[in-house]
């Protein structure tokens, strides 16, 4: 069994729900406290094994590649002034670690991770959508990797939500349970209520064979008019074993407003450096 080594990041989305922040700023480098979440999930990634990064990115977006690359003039001037450069260490990513492809139009999902498909090549890989914050230890990547080192083929990370939330998601038609590992027999995107199969809903992070790649070439349109990535995986579904995990940990869906501010809430509290200190000004403030 081939290991997952590359990750795919799909950053080319226009972020309409979050204007008019970011008309100028990607979505992605909306920080949770002091870190951007593409931040979060590169991390996510490197401690699940993975090496190589693939970002999919289009206009408006390079300041994605600013933060991965090193900034001469910050590093030399915070050196001169004798300031520690270990907050940057986790930005740093080397040309071997990481390669640029642009989306030249939001077509969707599908269509971003096929513009990778090159540099992707003949190996299975991961993809995260950085804006779904996954919080856990291990991660939720970490986890996965670990069902995908017994179980092989397609992985793809699930969470349950009430039954009336699921036409905003990818939903699977679950099989066979076995702890948090449940078949996966068929998939449907933003289903109507009455139509969903389960409500576990795909939540931001696969595993996939490259063989993916060929069934998005074909794929037609789906749901919003967008080339669903959820459509080929359903197309692959019985060529190929194809299972969920449900992650063990915290999800917070960082591409709406709500579930921003709830994840920035949850992350300060847990930091030391200012945990005590944003809990007594909450509980102040909602006497
Ligand atoms: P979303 O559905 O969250 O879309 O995409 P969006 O454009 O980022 O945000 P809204 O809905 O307009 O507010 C899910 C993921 O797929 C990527 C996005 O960047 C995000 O990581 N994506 C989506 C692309 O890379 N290209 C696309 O054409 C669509």
């Amino acid at each position: 069994m081939k290991p997952i080594r590359k990750a795919v990041f799909p950053v080319a989305g226009l972020g309409t729900r979050f204007l008019p922040a970011t008309k100028a700023i990607p979505k992605e480098m909306l920080p949770i406290v002091d870190r951007p979440l593409i931040q979060y999930a590169v991390d996510e990634a490197r401690e699940a094994g993975i090496e190589q990064m693939i970002f999919v990115t289009g206009r408006g977006k390079s300041a994605i590649e600013d933060h991965f690359d090193i900034a001469f003039e910050l590093e030399k001037t915070m050196s001169e002034r004798g300031k520690s450069l270990e907050v940057l260490e986790p930005t740093r990513l080397g040309p071997g670690n990481c390669a640029y492809v642009r989306q030249q139009e939001p077509l969707g999902l599908g269509h971003a991770i096929w513009c990778a498909r090159d540099i992707v090549g003949d190996e299975p890989f991961a993809i995260f959508l950085p804006d779904e914050f996954m919080v856990g230890s291990p991660g939720c990547m970490k986890q996965m990797v670990e069902a995908y080192n017994r179980l092989g083929g397609n992985l793809i990370s699930v969470l349950e939500v009430p039954r009336e939330a699921v036409s905003s998601y990818g939903v699977i038609a679950p099989g066979r349970r076995d702890g948090p590992v449940t078949e996966v027999t068929g998939l449907v995107e933003k289903p109507r209520v009455e139509d969903a199969p389960s409500n576990l809903i795909i939540s931001g992070r696969y595993i996939l064979q490259p063989e993916v790649m060929q069934t998005l070439k074909n794929q037609e349109k789906g749901a919003g008019g967008e080339i669903q990535l959820t459509d080929a995986m359903a197309r692959m579904i019985g060529t190929q074993p194809f299972h969920a995990v449900t992650f063990d940990g915290k999800r917070y869906d960082c591409g709406s407003k709500a579930g921003y501010v709830q994840a920035t809430l949850a992350i300060a509290l847990e930091r030391e450096d200012m945990g005590a200190e944003i809990r007594a000004f909450a509980l102040d403030l909602l006497k």
